[in-house]
């Protein structure tokens, strides 16, 4: 492909992620944020339409917004199909599902392509423990408009908790396979805010053998080289994949993906909050295409592999 940037541990850039809220409708006790700093400021339409335009001069084919909550915000389908106008092989979005019924037809219509959706738990009370609210019947409702809709893959994220909901990855598996969505199992991860002996050294499941298991039954197990080398199992007519960030050494060695946070910060790594470069204030002090291209490449500089070997670089 021509004008991809690659950064300097030789990782391509394809995919950029783009935060365009903090603000969030569940109040999950894990919640990373989507690796965000707290910060309330959002961006127009217009100024993420011209931020995904630089990026893909520097070769970025695909787009993900994400949040807090991307569905919040009530401009959502003018900045898809803001998007989608600049043109992208695939504009993906992470939600909760709770405004998914709502939206998912004219999300695809405006240029959507696909859908994740944060959905924890089949389990009424188990939904209220994680999400301090009681909207699971509503993102199970999304989840199906999103797979009615059209939207392709529509992937069901499971953060697999020990105690509070590693005995429901069977269920949640039919759940998907029935909704004709695929089952994406998420590593929990340590956030800033958690402390030693908080919900990380509490809740963290190690799926190593249910990994083992998903070999033994699966028809076929695939590679994401470029989607950070993550494992997908084609298991009894559904599909599992794994995100397994702090046990997988190819994890961040396969990192291809930059972000931007809700206040316009260019952001290299997920885990990181202590490398961010601004592009919306020189954005809107006048730069050109040209200059914010550059600010990207500052960035690009920046970036470095956060786990290595199953523990996290010190630098
Ligand atoms: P697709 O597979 O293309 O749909 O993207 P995705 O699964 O990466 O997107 P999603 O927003 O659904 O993120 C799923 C999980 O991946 C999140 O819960 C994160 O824990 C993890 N993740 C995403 N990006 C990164 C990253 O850059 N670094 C690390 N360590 N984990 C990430
Ligand atoms: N560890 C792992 N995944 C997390 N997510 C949010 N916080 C964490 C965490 N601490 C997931 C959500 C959402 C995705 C973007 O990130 O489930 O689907």
């Amino acid at each position: 492909i021509q004008n991809k940037v690659t950064d300097n541990f030789k990782r391509p850039l394809i995919s950029l992620r783009i935060s365009i809220t903090n603000r969030c409708n569940v109040k999950c006790f894990y919640c990373h944020h989507d690796g965000i700093v707290p910060q309330d400021y959002e961006m127009t339409p217009k100024e993420i339409e011209r931020i995904v335009t630089v990026a893909k001069e520097l070769g970025i084919e695909k787009i993900r917004l994400s949040g807090g909550e991307p569905l919040i915000r009530e401009d959502i389908v003018d900045m898809v199909s803001k998007i989608a106008n600049v043109g992208f092989r695939d504009i993906s979005l992470t939600t909760n599902g709770i405004l998914l019924e709502k939206y998912a037809e004219k999300l695809h219509e405006a240029g959507l392509t696909r859908v994740n959706v944060s959905f924890d738990t089949l389990n009424p009370e188990t939904y209220r423990f994680i999400t301090k609210r009681d909207y699971m019947e509503n993102a199970k409702a999304g989840i199906q408009k999103a797979v009615e809709s059209g939207l392709n893959p529509v992937k069901v994220n499971m953060v697999v908790m020990k105690g509070i909901n590693d005995n429901e990855i069977w269920d949640m598996f039919q759940f998907c396979r029935e909704t004709g969505a695929i089952l994406q199992l998420i590593e929990l991860l340590k956030t800033e805010a958690d402390k030693p002996g908080s919900f990380f050294d509490e809740y963290h499941y190690d799926m190593g053998e249910l990994e083992d298991e998903l070999t033994e039954m699966s028809d076929q197990v695939k590679t994401r080289k470029f989607m950070q080398d993550r494992k997908k199992y084609f298991v009894e007519g559904g599909e599992i994949e794994i995100v397994r960030p702090m046990d997988n050494t190819e994890f961040c060695k396969n990192c291809t993906r930059l972000r931007i946070t809700p206040d316009g910060k260019i952001k290299p790594c997920l885990l990181k909050n202590d490398n961010l470069v601004d592009i919306i204030e020189p954005m809107r002090r006048g730069y050109t295409n040209k200059e914010l291209k550059n600010v990207f490449l500052e960035a690009i500089e920046h970036r470095k592999p956060y786990f290595t070997n199953g523990c996290h670089a010190k630098s």
